[in-house]
């Protein structure tokens, strides 16, 4: 089993998702001691903005026909992709960043949206490709907006695309109201903790011990 956990929040110490993305990992971990456990960071390596030259593989160009940059965002977005694609379980980072997530992350997702790898279209429409994985989704956030907000374009917006890709098991471990004052900050944090266990709720004593560790 391959666990690829992902942070995409700029702050480093300081970041409530990366505090929860490393229970959740550990936990996963505790649960599936033969988990294979790969980690990217979206900030220390943030993908690029797609432009002219990462869009060849969308025209379907052969590589020989491909300039030596193109080539280059080719192979990184073909690392992403598979890397993606090879998960059985993602658990991925994402805090609220203006109503939706943090522009690392999105360019993460541009460089998965593939055709032909995570998604294609038939004459019934889109197909996802990228299906029997479980994604985690670490959601932190300043305010509080529940499950279903007209202001959220962060969860609602991961659940759509990975949906697209084919992703049925998405779960939501939430930390909200971060930012409003030291009681709702605990709470937040206290809510997550109690999602992050309800993943592998046979694992979470061990979870447990081996952050203390
Ligand atoms: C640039 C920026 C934009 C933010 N936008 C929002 C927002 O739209 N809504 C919200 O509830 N919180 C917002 N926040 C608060 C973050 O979601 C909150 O600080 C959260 O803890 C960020 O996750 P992190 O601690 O892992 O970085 C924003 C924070 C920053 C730095």
């Amino acid at each position: 089993m391959k666990l690829l956990h992902i942070d995409s929040s700029p702050l480093a110490a300081n970041s409530a998702s990366r505090e929860l993305t490393r229970r959740a990992a550990a936990q996963w971990q505790a649960a599936h001691p033969n988990v294979e456990v790969e980690y990217l960071d979206l900030v220390a390596d943030a993908p690029s903005h797609l432009a002219h030259d990462s869009l060849g593989f969308r025209l379907g160009i052969a590589a020989e026909g491909l300039t030596d940059a193109q080539q280059g965002e080719n192979a990184l977005s073909e690392k992403l992709v598979s890397q993606f694609l090879a998960a059985d379980v993602v658990v991925l980072g994402a805090p609220m960043y203006n109503f939706s997530v943090p522009s690392q992350l999105k360019a993460w997702i541009d460089r998965i949206a593939q055709a032909g790898r995570t998604f294609r279209y038939t004459e019934k429409g889109p197909q996802g490709l990228a299906g029997g994985k479980t994604v985690v989704i670490v959601s932190t956030r300043g305010g509080a907006y529940g499950d279903a907000s007209v202001m959220d374009h962060q969860e609602s917006y991961l659940k759509a695309v990975l949906g697209f890709f084919g992703v049925t098991d998405i779960r939501i471990v939430r930390a909200e109201g971060l930012a409003m004052g030291d009681a709702g900050k605990a709470q937040g944090m206290e809510a997550a903790q109690r999602a992050i266990q309800a993943l592998t709720p046979e694992a979470a004593n061990e979870g447990q011990a081996a952050l203390r560790a």
